[in-house]
């Protein structure tokens, strides 16, 4: 099968490229070509998709059978690739759960009875969610948008889990919110980008929150797995909510994967029933760390985030003004 991936040379989009590779099929790859190539194997077209005549000119006379589109961050990125691309016979788009009007928090039920974002906002969720209807509107019953949460693993540029384990690596007393017991949910690049491959080429249709079970682990039993991956000698130092909050700590970025008590409580109390019907893995957590860190000793040079996101972590001088009072 012909597949194109609008993206293709990042985390998520490289994995998409490798397991469509993998399957056999002809890939392309359709990005600006100022960040990166696809893994080998695969044809780098190349403009920039909020130009409407630049994905008809970089496509020519190939004729994609399915899309994968993970890069999508505006509403004209995806009215151009509806107006292109309207006869492929399957289209999986990558959104967030940040599609849904206000999360987090959550919790998130069944996907039909959630109600997204209806707005004019240039904000990320409401542009996913617009983005969603109108390449849904372009594509009836041959449409499917997962709705990510935490995508974790090898290549991850946006580099939160990552943070995380250089920071446990590195050892020593290390600043964690004193809500270790907080749930969170992730889903493994990689299970995502084969699981996408196969929804675009079978022509699956819908709504599906794509991310990993609820309840599948808390933000220490995540921490404790990267205590163990890197085997430093890392030691919790647990500090009270209000405590960073009044520091200046901004959660989620900060420290990474901590959000505040009232939006933790119910912001991964996520339905994935459909997901899980539909097949879509979910591989040890461990595994996704323990790569993720084996990826991380082979990087140089940390890749910038993707989309403006900032670089996350706690800065040093606010860790040493947290620790100094312990
Ligand atoms: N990370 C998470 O935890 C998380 C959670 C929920 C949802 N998501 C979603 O998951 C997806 C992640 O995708 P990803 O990791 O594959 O990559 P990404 O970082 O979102 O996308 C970057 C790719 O898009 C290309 N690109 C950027 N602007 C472009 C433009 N104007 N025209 C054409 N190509 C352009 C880039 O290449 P060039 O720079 O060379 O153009 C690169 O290949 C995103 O849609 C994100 O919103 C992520």
């Amino acid at each position: 099968m012909r597949l194109l991936v609008l993206g293709g040379t990042h985390f998520l989009g490289r994995h998409v490229v490798a397991a469509a590779l993998d399957r056999g099929h002809e890939v392309a790859t359709f990005t600006r070509g100022v960040s990166g190539a696809p893994p080998a194997g695969a044809r780098a077209l190349h403009g920039d998709r909020d130009d409407p005549a630049a994905l008809p000119a970089a496509l020519g006379g190939w004729a994609p059978e399915a899309v994968v589109d993970t890069s999508c961050q505006s509403r004209a990125a995806a009215r151009n690739a509806a107006a292109a691309l309207g006869d492929v016979r399957g289209y999986a788009f990558v959104s967030s759960l940040n599609a849904y009007a206000g999360w987090p928090p959550g919790p998130i039920g069944p996907e039909d009875g959630e109600p997204t974002w209806e707005s004019d906002a240039e904000e990320y969720g409401p542009v996913k969610a617009e983005a969603e209807r109108v390449l849904a509107a372009a594509h009836p019953g041959r449409f499917l948008t997962a709705r990510a949460g935490l995508i974790a693993g090898p290549f991850d540029d946006v580099d939160r889990l990552g943070w995380w384990l250089r920071r446990i690596a590195a050892g020593g007393p290390v600043v964690v919110p004193d809500a270790l017991d907080q749930p969170i949910a992730a889903v493994d690049a990689r299970d995502l980008a084969g699981w996408l491959v196969d929804a675009a080429a079978a022509g699956r249709a819908g709504a599906v929150n794509a991310t990993g079970p609820a309840g599948m682990t808390t933000l220490g039993g995540l921490l404790e797995l990267c205590r163990e991956v890197t085997g430093g000698d890392a030691r919790w130092v647990p500090v009270p909510e209000e405590e960073l909050l009044a520091a200046g700590v901004e959660p989620w970025v900060h420290l990474p994967l901590w959000l505040p008590r009232e939006t933790a409580r119910t912001a991964w109390d996520v339905d994935t029933t459909r997901a899980r019907e539909l097949g879509l893995p979910s591989r040890p957590l461990r595994e996704t760390v323990a790569d993720t860190w084996a990826w991380l000793q082979t990087v140089d040079a940390l890749p910038e985030p993707p989309h403006g996101l900032p670089r996350p972590g706690l800065p040093r001088e606010l860790e040493a003004v947290l620790l100094a009072v312990r």
